[in-house]
């Protein structure tokens, strides 16, 4: 359209690979000393999408020669059943990375099962100590969407130094995390943070602010080209299933009205095959990281 600058898509993929190439030599190390780093999912219930998560994630440990185990528990499992689990699984030397996938059904207390994953292993990074220490600026394990995210950044060279982010959605997984670590002194960071959500009045108010927008609300659509500034890099985390006819029976959407933004927005995290696919990498590098610093320290 004339007058309107092309929307750079920030393809995801593409950097995850990039991310994959690199972890190469660290785990050739690993290898070398007869390491073989290890994931354990814990899947409980039957959240279809959960369920695509944990295949995806540990068919991509098993593609790259490493070690992964999922355990799967019906919806209605006893509480210390599954903390006993993972009591056994912090003291299994082959397991390097714990992921418990959220999220639990309703009867199950997250928090409380969260605690329970030794934080030297807890490569999701929500354990209260990891979450505690990135709040203080000595990050050990960050979680993966928002550490992803900053790679993203970094693979495009785009700054966030004095920048003002725009975060949609406050969740432990996304939003309260990246919040953090943008705002964190650090290259990557030392921006000026905005952390709007359900209850924040006239959303578009502050996204229209925004130099860079990170949309982790799970709302199919919601952020559209009448509520950016031209310019602005907009990052989408949702992951949102659309029903429709067609042999799986749904499509993804994200957070973002990608036709309304486009020609607007200066780049745009694609849905499928963006935040997604570096979600995995990073889980992938922090399991090596925590490999690494289990087995040389
Ligand atoms: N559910 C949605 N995203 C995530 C994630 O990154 N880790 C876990 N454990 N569960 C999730």
């Amino acid at each position: 359209m004339a007058g309107r600058a092309e929307t750079r898509i920030l393809q995801g993929k593409e950097v995850a690979e990039h991310v994959y190439s690199q972890l190469g030599s660290t785990t050739e190390k690993l290898k070398s000393k007869e390491t073989v780093p290890g994931l354990a999912a814990v899947l409980v219930g039957e959240n279809p999408a959960s369920e695509i998560y944990v295949r995806n994630k540990t068919r991509r440990f098993k593609n790259l020669g490493l070690y992964s185990e999922t355990h799967r528990y019906p919806a209605d499992v006893n509480q210390d059943h599954l903390v006993d689990k993972i009591h056994r699984l912090n003291e299994d030397p082959k397991i390097h990375g714990i992921l418990v996938q959220l999220p639990l059904p309703d009867q199950l207390d997250s928090q409380k099962i969260l605690y329970e994953v030794s934080p030297e292993k807890d490569v999701d990074g929500f354990h209260p100590e990891n979450l505690g220490r990135l709040a203080v600026g000595e990050p050990r394990f960050i979680p993966c969407t928002p550490k992803g995210i900053l790679e993203i950044l970094r693979y495009y060279e785009i700054a966030t130094e004095g920048k003002h982010v725009v975060i949609v959605g406050r969740s432990k997984i996304v939003g309260r995390p990246m919040s953090l670590l943008l705002s964190l002194k650090r290259k990557r960071g030392n921006a000026t943070t905005t952390l709007c959500h359900s209850r924040t009045q006239n959303i578009g108010h502050f996204t229209r602010q925004a130099d860079i927008i990170v949309a982790a609300a799970g709302a199919p659509g919601m952020i559209t080209g009448d509520m950016i500034s031209p310019g602005v890099i907009i990052i989408d985390v949702g992951m949102n299933r659309i029903a429709d006819d067609s042999e799986k029976g749904y499509h993804l959407s994200g957070d973002v009205d990608a036709s309304s933004v486009e020609g607007i927005a200066a780049a745009l995290t694609p849905v499928p095959g963006g935040v997604g696919p570096m979600t995995i990498a990073m889980l992938v590098a922090n399991t090596v990281q925590a490999a690494l610093r289990l087995e040389i320290p």
